[in-house]
Parts: C-alpha cells; sequence; structure tokens
C-alpha cells in the first residue's frame, strides 16, 4: 500500500479536532497539516489547557477555518452554533486525550466546548492519548479507557517511549502519520454524506455564456464552469435533485445532475426559468453583461481602421430569479472581485435582492477563473463567512454546507 493509499479514504471528510491540554498539543499542528494534505477538510476545538501550549491561530492558519475555543464566543456561535459543528463532523479525533479529558468523555461531562461537542456528536469519535505513563496505567484512567471503547471510542496510542518529564513508558501521542491512518483505516465507519438536501431542486449556472457577433465569432469569457459544476455534483451527493445550466464548457456532467447546455445568455435566461420552480437557486456563471444588438448574419469582413460593436444588456438573470413572486428558499449568487470585496459584494446582495453573494477573489496567483482551486468569501445581511484558498470540490461541499445552515437558520 503506498502511502496515499493510506490516506485516501480521509479525501472529502470533515474532520473536527479537539485538542487536549497536554505537552503534546504542537504535534496536532503536524496532524492539521497531513489531513489537510490528505484531502480533509478540518475544524478545530481547543481545551483552555490546550491554548496554555499552542495558540489558535496556528491550527487557523493550518485549518484554513478559525479555532473554537469557546461555548461562550458570540461572534463564532453565530458563524456555526457548536451543535451545528457537531453535526459537521464525518468524524472527530481527540489529540491529544488527556487523563482529564478522558475522564470528563467517560463521564458525560459537557463543561466546556471540546466535551460538548464530543457529547453532541453522532459521528465516530477517536481519542488518541497522551499523559505521563504513571497516570496512564492508573485504574481510574484505565477505567475511563474501558467505559469509552465500551461506547465505541476507537483508540489509537499511546506509544512507548521517553515522555516530556525525562521518564519513559506508555504515554506518549501516537505519531501524526499514524493518527492520520487509524482515520483513514475507520473512514468507512463514519455515516455516509448526510442527505439535509434530500426533497430539495437546486437549479445551478456555471460557465461563460458566448454571445455571437457573426456566424464565426463570440463575446465570451475565460469562466471554466469548474466552480458551478462542483456545487451541482455536491448538492446532487447531498440529496438535492439538481439541474444544471451550463455554458459552453468542456467537462464531464456530474453523478446524478440534470443538465442542460446553453450558449448563449438569452438561452441560459430561458433554461433556467424553465427549471423552475426550485428551492434553491446557485448563479455561478459569469453570464455576459452585454450582447450584440443584432448578431450579423455573414462574416463581418475587414473593411475599416476601427469596428464599433452595438451591444444591448442581457437579461439579469440571477436579478429576476431572486425576484420571483414563487419565492424560491434561497437565492445565491457569485460575484468575481479584486478589490473592496466586502463592499462589492455588498452591493450586489442588496441590488440584486438576494439572500447570499459568494465573492471570489480574482487576481490572487492561484484562484478565480479556469483555476482547479479557488478562495472565496459570502456574504448575507447578517454575517459573512471566508474560504480560505482550497480545490474547487472542497470549497463547494462548504458552500454547501454554509447553504444548508442558511436554509435551517
Ligand atoms: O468557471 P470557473 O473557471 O470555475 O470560475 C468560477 C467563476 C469565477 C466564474 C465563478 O466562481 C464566479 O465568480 N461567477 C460569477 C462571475 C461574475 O463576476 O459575475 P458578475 O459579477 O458579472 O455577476 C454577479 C452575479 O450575477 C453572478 O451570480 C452571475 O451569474 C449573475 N448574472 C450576471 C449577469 C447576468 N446578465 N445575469 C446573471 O445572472
Amino acid at each position: 500500500m503506498t502511502g496515499s493509499d493510506k490516506t485516501q479514504g480521509l479525501a472529502g471528510r470533515r474532520l473536527l479536532l479537539c485538542v487536549g491540554g497536554g505537552i503534546a498539543a504542537y504535534k496536532a499542528l503536524e496532524l492539521v497539516r497531513r489531513l489537510r494534505d490528505a484531502g480533509a477538510q478540518v475544524q478545530v476545538a481547543m481545551t483552555a489547557g490546550a491554548q496554555q501550549f499552542v495558540t489558535p491561530l496556528s491550527f487557523q492558519a493550518l485549518s484554513g477555518h478559525p479555532t473554537r475555543t469557546s461555548l461562550w464566543d458570540s461572534a463564532a456561535e453565530q458563524a456555526m452554533g457548536h451543535i451545528e459543528l457537531a453535526r459537521w463532523a464525518d468524524q472527530v479525533i481527540v489529540a491529544p486525550a488527556t487523563a482529564d479529558l478522558m475522564a470528563r468523555l467517560a463521564h458525560g461531562l459537557a463543561d466546556d466546548l471540546v466535551t460538548t461537542l464530543c457529547l453532541a456528536t453522532t459521528a465516530p469519535v477517536m481519542i488518541a492519548p497522551a499523559m505521563n505513563h504513571r497516570m496512564w496505567e492508573h485504574p481510574a484512567t484505565q477505567g475511563n479507557l474501558a467505559t469509552l471503547r465500551g461506547r465505541g471510542v476507537r483508540v489509537v496510542g499511546p506509544n512507548d517511549g521517553p515522555l516530556a518529564e525525562g521518564e519513559s513508558g506508555p504515554g506518549r501521542l501516537a505519531e501524526p502519520g499514524e493518527i492520520v491512518a487509524a482515520l483513514a483505516n475507520h473512514a468507512d465507519d463514519a455515516p455516509s454524506v448526510p442527505q439535509d438536501l434530500a426533497g430539495l431542486k437546486v437549479v445551478v449556472s456555471a460557465g461563460p455564456t458566448y454571445e455571437d457577433l457573426d456566424p464565426v465569432r463570440y463575446l465570451g469569457n475565460r469562466s471554466s464552469g469548474k466552480m458551478g459544476f462542483a456545487v451541482a455534483a455536491s448538492a446532487a451527493k447531498r440529496g438535492a435533485a439538481v439541474t444544471l445550466v451550463a455554458g459552453p464548457v468542456h467537462l464531464p456532467t456530474p453523478a446524478g445532475v440534470t443538465r442542460v447546455d446553453v450558449r448563449s445568455a438569452a438561452q441560459m435566461h430561458q433554461a433556467v426559468f424553465a427549471a423552475l420552480p426550485a428551492d434553491v437557486y446557485i448563479g455561478a456563471a459569469a453570464v455576459a453583461d452585454y450582447t450584440p444588438r443584432v448578431p450579423a448574419a455573414d462574416k463581418i469582413k475587414k473593411s475599416s481602421e476601427s469596428l464599433a460593436l452595438d451591444l444591448v444588456r442581457t437579461p439579469d438573470i440571477l436579478a429576476e430569479v431572486a425576484a420571483q413572486t414563487q419565492a424560491l428558499k434561497l437565492v445565491v449568487g457569485f460575484a468575481a472581485e479584486t478589490n473592496n470585496v466586502a463592499e462589492y459584494a455588498r452591493k450586489k446582495l442588496e441590488a440584486k435582492r438576494l439572500d447570499m453573494i459568494v465573492a471570489n477573489r480574482v487576481g490572487i496567483a492561484d484562484g478565480g477563473f479556469e483555476s482547479d482551486r479557488n478562495a472565496m468569501t459570502a456574504y448575507w445581511k447578517e454575517g459573512e463567512r471566508s474560504f480560505a484558498s482550497a480545490p474547487k470540490t472542497q470549497l463547494a461541499d462548504e458552500l454547501i454546507d454554509l447553504i444548508v445552515e442558511r436554509l435551517n437558520a
């Protein structure tokens, strides 16, 4: 088995890492890096003790998500409540699991964020204990271990060897590679992708539009359709009935998605409205704002030094969908911005009367049009959420998480 084979099961998994307050907490940083390399999404929660050893900022930088440290952080709770976070996880890993944390988990306490998350989740929990070897061998700890195992909690480590206090024995945190392998081995234990969009119809637009000038030339743009196709695939995986209205792109149709191919903004407008009614509309297409008033019937000849094109505005599909009298549950637009992202995005949110707008940070080295990766920030009336640079497939899953949250808000 190769290294990547060993971690294959983690691609796309949503892992909640709960960090306990032991010296081995620093190894949890490397764990986050390896889990992300394996394609997992990682969110981190820390006990108060853990924050004495490693800063939340370090985990934030590595995971790409704000680190959760308290039950009483109202800003963090507004973005994603702790119960939602517990529900979000496919797997929970507690590393390092200290003697105290194991005792609190065994007794079902919920006196801080980490214990509350472990009690509230239905996802499989794995612990990676780390402590002094006498604490590990103490009958109290071994009793707690047996209780946790009896409830189906998986255990990785601890390893035998030199400990932080200069002693030696069983109590060393398992190496990050071992923890990743153990999680990958048990990835199948995790519940399958939640079907939280079951029963809902989602319409997604993707790709560019081509506005014909004459039989050989057109006005187009650089959209590849990758972002919109990823969003459609993710919504379908979560149980939605998805219609994908695709501009001219060279991408395979995602599993379980009904695809309608179009070329121009007018055709996209027609196809989107033909796909309604729906519960959710996600406009990821880069629709042309202007189209020739009358496309030339024959090839335009080179006759003078300059050529003026007579263009007219295309219909704003997104704004018209949002203005539907038969209201959708959620209308989400996209916007490509290089600067003043929050200001421009919020203006579009308001002007087009959307429920949410997702602004791409275009102009960065690795993202926006054509790239397999992107970075973006979603804005809605009362909040916003940033998505760090990641593959578009992963961002699509994270965006669908947010859409589910907003639908339930
Ligand atoms: O396709 P990729 O290569 O993966 O790239 C992804 C993307 C950058 C194209 C995508 O993530 C994105 O940002 N799409 C929106 C591009 C954009 O800038 O749109 P806009 O600001 O022109 O329009 C804002 C919103 O109005 C969009 O949701 C758009 O679909 C919608 N719109 C615009 C004009 C129009 N006539 N009708 C519309 O519905």
